[in-house]
Formats: C-alpha cells, structure tokens, sequence
C-alpha cells in the first residue's frame, strides 16, 4: 500500500484539481463518493459533471444545517440533474442526546460527541461500502489541522469496503479561497446564499457565524473553542 500510496500521490499530485476529479472518476468508478457540503466545494461538482463520467455525491444531513443550504442542495441537484444521497444519523443516538443534555450541549462541553454521532458515524457506514472518496477540503481552510494535507491518502478515520483501507482525494488541496470564488465566479456556478452573508467556512447552523475582516474562515466554526480543536472528526481522529 505504501508503494501503490506514494505512485498515486505523484500522479495526482501532478494534475490539475479538475483533472484530478477525472481521474479519480476513471479508475473507482461507482466505487468513489464525493462529499458534498453545501458550501463552495460545489467546484467538485461542476468538475465531475464536465468529466464525462457518471458520479455519486453524499452529503451528511445532521438535521442542523441552515435552510439555505438545504434549498442549495436542491438547485444544485437539479442544476447537474443529480440524486444528492443523504447520510443521517442514527435517531436512537440523537434521541439519547437531546434527551440526556438538550439541543445545545456542544456549547456547553465541545463539538465532539454531536459531530461524533451527526456527522462522523454516517459517513463511517457510508463509506464502509466505497474504495474512495473525494472532499473539497484545502489546505488554506485551517492552517492549524491542514497544512499537510495530501492530493490522496489512506484515509486517517475511515475503512471502506470489506474493511480495507478507503482512499481520500482532495483535489482542492492547494488551491487558495480566492482561486475557488475566482472559478466559481467565472464558471457562473451557484453559491450557497450564507456566503454572502459573511460566513465563509459553513457547517450546522449553531456552529457556523459569520467572520469579520481580517478573521481567518475557521473563526466562523465552533468559535467558543480552541483554536486547534477546530475539526470534527470527518478529517481526523478526534
Ligand atoms: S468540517 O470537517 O470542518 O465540517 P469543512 O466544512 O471544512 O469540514 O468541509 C471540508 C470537506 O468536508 C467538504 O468539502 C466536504 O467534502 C466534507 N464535508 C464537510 N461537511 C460535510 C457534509 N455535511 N456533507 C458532506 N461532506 C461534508
Ligand atoms: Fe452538532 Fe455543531 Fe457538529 Fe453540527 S457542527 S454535528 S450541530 S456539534
């Protein structure tokens, strides 16, 4: 694997990002999901469509998204006449929850144990039955948790199908804000209304605010809390 590991990270680290999304298309096929999150890694999307090849997005519903972007994931489905698969929470784990410390616990003793059952055990069985996944996550977006990150890698949390290792793509890796909005400005692509509102980095509705000037995009998550604890489990071990 290590091998194999570093002859994919050379070849996709030598692609462009839409180029990257092709390729990783052409060889996982209906084997590889790419993770949707209603906000600017809508690029993905536009890049899979302009591909050629047919493509399956998840996206988490935590039950706590804003309702932009629940109406955003609409117009995108139907802008790229694509089924958005929705991965939810187990009911029984959230009913113990909010039953156990209400709705708001996570500003009370961290992000953890919610994100643990809204966001991480989903994608955990959904990608129990993939060989892939891509996300739209780049190195920009936290210079704290992800400066590192690779073009691919052996993914840190998650196995896939019949318990191997499931490979992460993250064609955006290196690609800055500012390019994204540029491209997305000059594809005409749809953009989550929140943005333009002032929040750039959006997750759930209570964890997401908007930033001021000058702030970093990871000051508009989870905000009551440290700095380098800004992750939710999706990315890496918590
Ligand atoms: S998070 O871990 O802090 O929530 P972030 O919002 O930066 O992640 O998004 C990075 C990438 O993680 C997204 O481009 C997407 O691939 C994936 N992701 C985050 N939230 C979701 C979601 N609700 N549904 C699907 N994918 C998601
Ligand atoms: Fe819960 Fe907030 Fe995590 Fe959403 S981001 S799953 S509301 S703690």
């Amino acid at each position: 694997m290590t091998g194999d590991i570093s002859l994919l990270e050379a070849e996709f680290s030598a692609l462009s990002p839409r180029r990257a999304v092709q390729r990783a298309l052409e060889r996982y096929g209906d084997e590889l999901v790419i993770s949707f999150s209603g906000a600017e890694d809508v690029l993905l999307l536009e890049y899979a469509a302009t591909s050629g090849h047919p493509f399956q997005v998840l996206s988490l519903d935590t039950g706590r998204l804003h309702p932009e972007t629940y109406r955003y994931f609409q117009v995108v489905a139907e802008r790229y006449q694509i089924r958005v698969e929705f991965a939810f929470p187990d009911a029984a784990a959230v009913e113990q929850l909010v039953r156990a410390k209400g709705l708001f616990s996570f500003y009370e003793d961290g992000h953890a144990e919610c994100c643990a059952i809204r966001k991480v055990e989903p994608l955990r069985r959904h990608l129990a039955g993939r060989r892939a996944w891509i996300t739209g996550q780049r190195r920009d977006q936290s210079p704290g948790t992800r400066a590192a990150l690779a073009p691919v890698e052996p993914d840190p949390v998650f196995r896939g199908k019949h318990d191997q290792p499931v490979l992460k793509f993250s064609p955006l890796y290196q690609t800055t804000s500012a390019e994204v909005w540029a491209e997305i400005e000059a594809l005409g692509l749809p953009y989550n209304p929140l943005h333009a509102r002032g929040m750039v980095s959006i997750g759930c509705e209570p964890c997401t605010r908007p930033i001021l000037p000058g702030q970093h995009e990871r000051d508009g998550r989870w905000w009551w809390e440290n700095v380098n604890k800004k992750e939710c489990g999706l990315h890496r071990p918590t």
